[in-house]
């Protein structure tokens, strides 16, 4: 117990160090309870009691890549694979503006039939149309590329290192290095994106050490956000006899983050909600602020499939909206009213 206090204490004073960050990964079940209050207050005093919503589009599951954990990894000849039309993602950014959100996140796997220029135009468009915040998460691209896109309007960029462990990374995914994605989050930086990056907890070879690492590399990029989830075996995947993430271990890195990273955006990941049922509920209450709710069409939802997810993932928009409605009601935090931009930017307002 004393350790713990102390390495929170150390951390509040902003001595954000490797060892204080292990000792609190390291927390027994009996020192989770003064770690996530400690998350939660910061989580308070920064980002505040709103939470932000953030459309989700998947409007491509092809993939040039071939990351060993991945469902889209261009090996798995098993997957279904899809695109979707310029018009048909327009649709899915309308819905989410008529559903009152504020930000869509176009994803994708690592595509290269949506050129620059095509994805340039779409974000022209939908700007144009809508008041809505751009996330762009489409991988690793050149530096004009993102360019390109941030002239066009696009607001964010999400790019997850994954591990920020070099050999870790070299391992899990062939085609890049730890060192090539740090220069795409460089350049997003550079280009002032509001950029976002994330690691996979429990992934096979990583240890408290890796994950400690991993919050030090994204305080060291001083990212806006930080997308926290567990890694979930897919049965197509090479590393499809590997035991998930554990959902403790996925929370006390969350709230690690939160201490570590204090104004970012942390998400309540679809993942540790595909983990865990009460997944979503827990990381709002573990430091996180925000949800990404789905709103790829309902016909190709299911073939999006980077891990094996839940039955009900295929579920009306407005029906998911209710449920994230009195999910927020119960916990007592009310929907952001405004578009969330980097807490840097905004002071969290
Ligand atoms: N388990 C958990 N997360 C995964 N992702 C990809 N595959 C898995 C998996 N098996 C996440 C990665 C990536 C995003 C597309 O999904 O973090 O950034
Ligand atoms: Fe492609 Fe991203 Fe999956 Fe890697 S993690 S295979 S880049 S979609």
């Amino acid at each position: 117990m004393g350790n713990i206090a102390a390495a929170l204490a150390q951390i509040r004073q902003g001595r954000v160090e490797q060892a204080a960050l292990e000792q609190l990964l390291a927390a027994g079940e009996a020192d989770m309870p003064l770690l996530r209050a400690a998350a939660d207050e910061v989580r308070r005093q920064t980002v505040g009691e709103a939470v932000h919503l953030r459309a989700i589009i998947e409007f491509s599951n092809y993939c040039r890549k071939n990351c060993l954990y991945c469902g889209l990894r261009r090996d798995n000849h098993t997957l279904a694979r899809y695109r979707l039309e310029d018009e048909q993602i327009l649709a899915a950014a309308d819905s989410a503006h008529r559903l009152g959100y504020r930000t869509v996140v176009l994803q994708s796997g690592e595509d290269p039939h949506y050129s620059a220029g095509k994805i340039a135009r779409l974000v022209e468009r939908i700007k144009e149309k809508y008041d809505l915040a751009i996330t762009l998460s489409l991988g690793e691209r050149s530096k004009e590329d993102y360019c390109l896109w941030r002239r066009a309007g696009a607001d964010r960029y999400l790019l997850k290192q994954e591990t920020a462990d070099e050999a870790l990374f070299r391992f899990l995914k062939p085609d890049t290095s730890l060192k090539q994605r740090l220069n795409c989050l460089y350049w997003l930086k550079e280009l002032d994106y509001q950029v976002g990056s994330g690691n996979m907890v429990g992934l096979p070879g990583q240890s408290l050490s890796t994950l400690a690492r991993d919050i030090l590399l994204m305080r060291q990029l001083q990212v806006d956000m930080a997308g926290i989830g567990p890694f979930l075996p897919h049965p197509q995947t090479p590393l499809k006899d590997f035991p998930a993430g554990q959902l403790n271990l996925c929370l006390k890195t969350l709230a690690v983050a939160r201490l570590s990273l204090p104004g970012a955006h942390l998400p309540a990941t679809t993942a540790l909600s595909t983990l865990h049922p009460s997944g979503r509920e827990l990381a709002l209450q573990w430091g996180a602020n925000v949800i990404m709710p789905n709103l790829t069409p309902l016909a190709v939802r299911d073939k999006y499939l980077i891990y094996p997810q839940k039955a009900d993932i295929i579920e009306e928009p407005e029906k998911t909206l209710v449920q994230i409605n009195s999910l927020l009601a119960r916990l007592n935090r009310p929907v952001a009213a405004g578009p969330g931009h980097a807490w840097r930017l905004t002071g969290g307002n």
